[in-house]
């Protein structure tokens, strides 16, 4: 049987990247996917490419940090699919720069994505993760669902990076945050993990010169590795090769499955070894 049969996932900053391959990896082990983005025509194309695996997704275009969105996309996802069973907090961006030079609004946009916004998320799933299960427990019920929270975090956040207090930190806020809902919700039979990647090829890590852009508080803000540090970055690692998309998928699907079922408040490096 599929993994995630009759599974409802979300997937937030899904159009690309990281996100869009663990929607499709989720499809193609039988969930049913919501794909989150801010750009509504790269989601849209992420739901055609499972609906024409024979999957089945749906898309909930927009910002997770605007006001209210939270309830927003969970609702639509639950009165689309039924219910939830994962949610994955992966929609981010960078906005780098050094400590002596950066910016209040740069530091604030940061963490609102990378902390504030999965917050956000988490608290409007309680409703749909954290309820249902309660009543069971109350009713002496076995839990019924695979019910679990993934929220992405990083190497940065880990060990931290030039360039990157704001995005560091947020990042590291987001470990704990995952381990606070862990313990919270731990005797509801709810998991929360985070899977922290290395350097993983996306637009937030091709090179910088390339000139990619992301729009934040109405500013182009580029996205990006300077080409210099690029090699830097993950020639220390053992496998000694950037990882993929997919890759990066495999670490989020392997901690929302059935079989890490006894896994909670973890958080998994998916790194090609950098670190050890
Ligand atoms: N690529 C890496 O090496 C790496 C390493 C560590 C952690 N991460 C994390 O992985 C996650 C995915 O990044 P990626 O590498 O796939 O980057 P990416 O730029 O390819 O994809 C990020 C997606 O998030 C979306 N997004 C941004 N802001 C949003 C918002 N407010 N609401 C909804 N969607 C929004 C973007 O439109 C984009 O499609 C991020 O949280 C990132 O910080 C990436």
């Amino acid at each position: 049987m599929p993994l995630f049969e009759n599974q409802v996932v979300v997937v937030t900053g899904a159009g690309r990247g990281i996100g869009a391959a663990t929607a499709k990896l989720f499809a193609d082990h039988g969930a049913a996917v919501v794909v989150n983005d801010l750009d509504a025509e790269p989601a849209d194309a992420v739901v055609r490419e499972i609906e024409k695996a024979r999957g089945l997704a749906f898309a909930v275009p927009g910002s997770v940090t605007e006001d209210g969105f939270a309830e927003h996309l969970l609702d639509a996802a639950v009165g689309h699919f039924g219910k939830l069973n994962v949610l994955v907090n992966n929609a981010g961006f960078l906005w780098d720069g050094m400590v002596h030079t950066m910016t209040d609004e740069q530091w604030l946009k940061v963490l609102e994505i990378h902390t504030f916004a999965p917050f956000r998320l988490i608290r409007a799933a309680a409703k749909h993760l954290r309820e249902p299960a309660k009543a069971e427990l109350a009713a002496d019920e076995p839990f019924s669902e695979n019910r679990c929270i993934i929220n992405v975090s990083s190497t940065s956040g880990l060990h931290g990076n030039v360039g990157q207090a704001n995005y560091a930190t947020a990042k590291m806020g987001v470990v704990g945050l995952t381990k606070t809902v862990a313990k919270e919700w731990g005797r509801f039979g709810v998991r929360c993990n985070a899977v922290a990647f290395g350097f993983i090829d996306t637009r937030m890590t091709r090179p910088k010169e390339e000139g990619e852009t992301i729009e934040v508080a109405g500013q182009e803000i580029v996205q990006g590795i300077p080409e210099a540090a690029r090699g830097r970055a993950f020639t220390a690692n053992p496998l000694g090769r950037p990882g993929t998309d997919e890759e990066a998928a495999g670490g989020i699907v392997l901690m929302a499955s059935p079989l890490a079922g006894y896994i909670t408040g973890h958080t998994l490096e998916v790194t090609g070894g950098a670190g050890i």
